[in-house]
């Protein structure tokens, strides 16, 4: 019998800035259907840290379970086959998905196609089902070995850009002539900026596009070309408060939804509630004004696809990827983090919220050639 060794990386539940890593090991003696996964590399982002902050009541501590008061942070990236008691999954594909921040990962293999394969793994059941599918890197159209940190880093926080810029469109902007974007400069507000200007330009739209980010971020926000204004959150009683606008927001901070609920008062025609990253300021004294509208992208997705089938969601997902790739790639540059000590240094840097957002940062826990 062959002994694997592995590494978990926890943290705990309660309280998010101690973590711990566990051993443990796996055996090729695995049972009919099982899988067992290297992870080579992952992408980690403040929407990591939002699976931690939520993990409890949105269920993110469900896919990966550990000790007990210790949750383990879902993470997107790439892992290959290295052993396998399935039929049609062989040893040495590589498969993009949703994998714990570990060395490994034993799955239970369902629905195996050219695509890709579903863990039926029992405490994953009931999860949205987007989370519990592996794309095989080899039948993947807008797959290339290039691109595939771009991949780990922005395909999931660039599909909720796109059913935000789709469901957008789709309300006819709730005729706002203003549109808000809180934490600007974040990758998944990059994404829904790009595709908004694109498609104020493609559709001849005359809104306001204003990203708000902090002091330290306005030149980048600013570089990036795609919002029509930048200002601080210090200048926020500056902003226009006569347009009918609609707020877009990723920080979560309170003082930043209070300031914008009362200043736009009835001018708020659309307070849609995507992110939490700045997950130390979430509440104050007071109750907000309004409370929002929560963007759930998992259900969003699944009412799309069943709406376009699901061919036509992957070619209009895939046709803005490409553009948005193209677009990404010369403004952010890619910072690999090996091993234990690179993991537990981006994890803390990202909590804390001490991240360049020119970086798209990945973590490779096992380092190469172990
Ligand atoms: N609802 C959904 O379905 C869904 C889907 C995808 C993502 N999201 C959420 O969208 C948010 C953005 O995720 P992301 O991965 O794109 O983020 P990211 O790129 O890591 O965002 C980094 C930016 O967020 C702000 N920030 C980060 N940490 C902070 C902290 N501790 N305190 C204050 N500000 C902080 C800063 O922006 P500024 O200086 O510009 O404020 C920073 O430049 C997350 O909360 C994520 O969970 C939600």
């Amino acid at each position: 019998m062959v002994v694997i060794k592995a590494l978990d990386f926890t943290v705990k539940i309660d309280e998010l800035q101690k973590h711990q890593l566990v051993a443990k090991t796996y055996s090729d003696e695995i049972s009919s259907n099982q899988v067992l996964l290297k992870v080579d590399k992952f992408s980690f982002t403040s929407n990591n840290i939002t699976y931690g902050i939520v993990g409890e009541r949105m269920s993110y501590w469900k896919f990966f379970p550990t000790q007990s008061g210790y949750g383990i942070i879902p993470a997107w990236g790439f892992a290959s086959v290295i052993i396998s008691n399935h039929p049609d999954v062989k040893v040495g594909q590589r498969f993009y998905g949703y994998y714990p921040m570990s060395t490994h990962l034993l799955v239970t293999i369902d629905h195996v196609s050219s695509k890709g394969f579903v863990d039926k793994t029992e405490h994953r059941q009931g999860l949205p089902p987007i989370y519990n599918f592996y794309t095989n890197t080899e039948h993947d159209p807008n797959f290339t070995p290039e691109t595939e940190n771009l991949i780990s880093i922005f395909r999931p926080l660039f599909i909720t850009s796109f059913l935000i810029d789709d469901h957008l469109a789709a309300q006819d902007f709730y005729q706002a002539t203003q549109l808000i974007v809180t934490s600007a400069s974040s990758k998944t507000a990059q994404a829904v900026a790009c595709l908004l200007a694109h498609r104020k330009k493609e559709d001849g739209l005359r809104f306001n596009l204003l990203g708000l980010t902090s002091n330290k971020n306005v030149a980048f926000v600013k570089q990036l070309g795609w919002y029509d204004q930048t200002m601080s959150y210090d200048e926020i009683s500056h902003l226009n408060a006569s347009e009918k606008s609609i707020v877009v927001d990723f920080t979560g901070n309170y003082q930043t939804q209070f300031q914008l609920q009362t200043l736009l008062n009835g001018n708020l025609v659309y307070n849609c509630l995507v992110g939490l990253v700045d997950w130390q300021n979430l509440t104050g004294e007071n109750p907000l004004p309004q409370k929002g509208k929560l963007f759930f992208a998992p259900t969003y997705a699944e009412k799309r696809q069943k709406e376009w089938g699901a061919a036509k969601f992957h070619q209009n997902t895939g046709m803005a990827w490409q553009q948005f790739i193209d677009a990404i790639q010369p403004i952010i540059s890619i910072e690999e983090h090996s091993g234990t000590e690179g993991l537990e240094q981006l994890y803390l840097d990202t909590l804390n919220g001490k991240i360049d957002p020119r970086h798209g940062n990945i973590v490779r826990l096992n380092k190469r050639g172990d």
